[in-house]
């Protein structure tokens, strides 16, 4: 028998990967004790894949925390949902929340989360788990060693929009960088189409420069230029180093068939490679990094099991870290709406880009609405902003 429960909200493809990221912990510490979904399709698909029992399958996830007392909760919602599930899982004290990124949708809603879980002495962990990846904590420590030098720029090429999945590749270069305050932010935007992210306006394009303390610039090239998607370049004084993604070969993936998929197997997260080479005047050409590979989900459930039993400090995925992420990402916003430079720390705490859209300060040229995650929603709905049937 387990020694914790794991309580999900949220049974989508998301909570799957983190079901198996807590299943594929050394010696199984924790079980999924508990799941809630609003849509009765997730739950039964969910928990007859993953053996929790129908006692232990809720619509309303208040009602699950109330009853089940879970030792960690997981918010595996959408965006627009994790301020509300964070301060609701809080108020219930369990030992850790780990909430998926991004964190939230604008900075006010990521302080109440902090606020809520500091009052209530819950820890909380943001679910940005490629820095769990084994070659880029060893990049990190490459870096540290000083392999490349002094880091002046960390450049991210495409990424996507900012709030999905360029806040991974920010998250990347604070964590390459060993967390460091950033002084000023200055950024821009194209928005012509209507397009939304699971219900909230996305940019076509945004191109940002963040300047940290320490020196060194990152560099913000979303949806501009193809090259390293889910990485970065970092540019060392005495060499460069490139961070990329790459995956198992389907064979080697387990399928969730019998779940509602969409995009493939879900597993293809947990089975996803970081990558890095670096070169510098003693490597001869371009030099692979290669550590033994494990599950970067699996790697982040063990700090959220290490931070509860306080072997850790402070993990890496601690929301803290996740909200410089956010910041930086408004303050980008806010420079585009502002058309100034932001220097932190940010004090707007709406969405600036939510803004910008509502005032009518980024007129679509190309009138239509569409949802760009349209493929994940059941039913007949198209977006989140209906209700799924
Ligand atoms: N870290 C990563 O690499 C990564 C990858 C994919 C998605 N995500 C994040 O995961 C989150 C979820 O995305 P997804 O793709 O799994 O979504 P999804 O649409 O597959 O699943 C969301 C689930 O939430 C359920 N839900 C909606 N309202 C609810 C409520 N009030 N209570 C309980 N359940 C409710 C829906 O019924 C659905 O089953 C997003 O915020 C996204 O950013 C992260």
């Amino acid at each position: 028998m387990s020694k914790y429960r794991t309580a999900i909200i949220a049974c989508g493809t998301i909570a799957r990967v983190h079901a198996r990221g807590w299943r594929g912990v050394a010696g199984q510490p924790t079980e999924i004790g508990a799941i809630a979904d609003t849509n009765p399709d997730a739950r039964r698909e969910f928990g007859d894949f993953f053996n929790v029992g129908e006692a232990h399958r809720y619509a309303d996830y208040r009602e699950m925390l109330d009853k089940e007392h879970p030792d960690f909760v997981d918010v595996c919602s959408w965006h627009q949902q994790h301020a509300e599930m964070v301060i609701a899982a809080a108020a219930r004290r369990p030992k850790v929340i780990l909430c998926q990124k991004p964190m939230a949708v604008d900075l006010g809603e990521a302080d109440a989360m902090l606020t809520a879980c500091a009052r209530n002495g819950v820890k909380l962990m943001i679910a940005f788990q490629r820095p769990h990846h084994a070659t880029w904590l060893k990049a990190r420590d490459l870096i540290r060693e000083g392999v490349i030098g002094q880091v002046t720029q960390i450049q991210m090429d495409d990424g996507g929009n900012i709030l999905n999945t360029n806040s991974h590749n920010i998250r990347l270069a604070l964590f390459l960088m060993d967390e460091p305050q950033v002084e000023w932010v200055m950024g821009a935007v194209e928005r012509t189409t209507d397009q939304v992210e699971r219900g909230l306006p996305a940019e076509d394009a945004c191109m940002g420069l963040v300047a940290c303390a320490n020196g060194a610039t990152i560099l913000i090239q979303g949806n501009l230029v193809r090259g390293l998607g889910q990485g970065c370049r970092v540019i060392g004084t005495e060499g460069i180093m490139e961070l990329d993604t790459t995956r198992h070969p389907d064979s080697e993936i387990p399928t969730d068939l019998p779940m509602y998929m969409p995009e493939g197997p879900s597993a293809r997260y947990n089975y996803e490679i970081g990558t890095v080479k670096y070169l510098n005047a003693s490597s001869n050409g371009w030099k692979q990094v290669e550590a033994p590979w494990h599950d970067s989900w699996s790697h982040q459930c063990q700090e959220a099991i290490d931070w509860a039993e306080e072997r850790v400090e402070q993990p890496i995925s601690s929301a803290e870290r996740a909200r410089a992420v956010q910041e930086i990402m408004m303050a980008l916003f806010e420079s585009a709406r502002k058309r100034q430079r932001i220097y932190l720390p940010l004090k707007t705490r709406v969405n600036p880009l939510k803004l910008m859209v509502e005032n009518g300060d980024l007129p679509v040229e190309w009138p239509g609405r569409y949802e760009l995650r349209a493929k994940l929603v059941r039913g007949e709905a198209m977006s989140w902003n209906q209700t799924p049937t």
